[in-house]
């Protein structure tokens, strides 16, 4: 098994030497800036993690494995921010915002290549289920961030569209992490599958943190700015119980205008108190709850030790606890 300050060292190694191609400039230097900025870094850890539970020490390619991920996510990321208009990320200027669009839309295309081209460094006997796991997750990505601007333009959205959108935005890539260190380490198959319920279901437990905290968090600790869910019309976890409890308050808080500083501010502040008022802060604090137990369920299933076990746990309790 390897630990935690372990994985942690390995992370901040790996992050500190990742080297990428440096011309032209315009190309890589958003590249760099994005991963130079950090992040919570999740899914590398989450998939040294899975992997650590089967081995003793990092080899296989697994750290490129893990490097893949995190470059894919934050290729996603500066695609994302285009999409959601969002100028603050990781407490910095997102890429679109402090250089083009173009710019953007080119250098996360050229992260993605990238992410393969690490991965592809996986052992030959786990490269194809590595490829096809990843591959089928990249394109589900897509598919999730299609929904999720096309559910702008709807008045309302069901819970179960909602959970299916962020399944495939957000816990997918968050479930290959899971399973992609266990299929390097060469775990068996039934154990893959469970950890990728685990990862699934934290997931889940995950976006709605993430919609929790764009409506209710604090935009220093959370780097990014707080309201834009509200000002997009995005179907948020938030939106989509609050549309469950008082649609008519809803539609006319959501339709209020926006366009400059003070109409926004306006429109974020009535959508805020209703949602205090229909009481789906709190709510949603169960909900990840909920999923958090879901995927504690899938990693109890796995009978692993409960030193493994115990790993996972604080693992998922730190995901769910997030501010940031
Ligand atoms: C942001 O992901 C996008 C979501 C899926 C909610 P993270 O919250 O993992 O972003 P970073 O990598 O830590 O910045
Ligand atoms: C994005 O969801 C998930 C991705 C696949 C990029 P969000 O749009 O809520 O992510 P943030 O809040 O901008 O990080
Ligand atoms: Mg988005
Ligand atoms: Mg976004
Ligand atoms: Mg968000």
């Amino acid at each position: 098994m390897i630990n935690e300050s372990v994985i942690e060292q390995a992370i901040d190694e790996l992050f500190a030497k990742l080297e990428f191609t440096s011309r032209p400039e315009g190309l890589y230097d958003p590249l760099r800036y994005m991963i130079g900025i950090g992040g919570k870094r999740i899914r590398p850890r989450l998939c040294l993690t899975t992997y650590g539970l089967y081995r003793d020490e990092f080899a296989d390619g697994v750290l490129d494995a893990a490097a893949a991920l995190e470059i894919f996510h934050s290729f996603t990321l500066i695609h994302d921010d285009i999409m959601d208009k969002a100028s603050l990320r990781r407490g910095v200027p997102t890429v679109w915002k402090k250089w083009d669009s173009n710019t953007a839309i080119l250098s996360g295309d050229v992260m993605s290549i990238d992410s393969y081209r690490r991965l592809a460094q996986v052992a030959p006997n786990a490269l194809p289920a590595a490829l096809k796991l990843f591959s089928d997750t990249a394109a589900q990505v897509c598919e999730g961030q299609q929904f999720d601007m096309e559910f702008e333009a709807l008045p309302k959205v069901s819970m179960e569209d909602y959970t299916e959108m962020i399944g495939l935005k957000t816990a997918c890539l968050i479930a290959c992490a899971a399973k992609m260190g266990a299929i390097v380490a060469g775990a068996p198959q039934n154990d893959c599958e469970l950890l990728y319920r685990y990862g699934y279901s934290l997931g889940i437990a995950f976006q709605i943190a993430d919609d929790y905290l764009d409506t209710f968090g604090d935009s220093r600790t959370f780097g990014k700015e707080i309201g834009g869910d509200i000002l997009n019309g995005k179907k948020t976890w938030l939106l989509t119980k609050a549309m469950e409890k008082d649609e008519t308050a809803m539609l006319g808080a959501i339709s209020m205008p926006v366009g400059t500083p003070g109409l926004n501010a306006a429109r974020i502040a009535k959508v805020t108190e209703l949602y205090r008022e229909l009481g789906v802060d709190e709510d949603a604090k169960y909900e990840i709850l909920h999923y958090h137990g879901k995927a504690m369920e899938s990693a109890a299933a796995i009978g692993l030790s409960r030193v493994k076990t115990e790993l996972l746990a604080r693992y998922a309790d730190k995901l769910v606890g997030r501010t940031r």
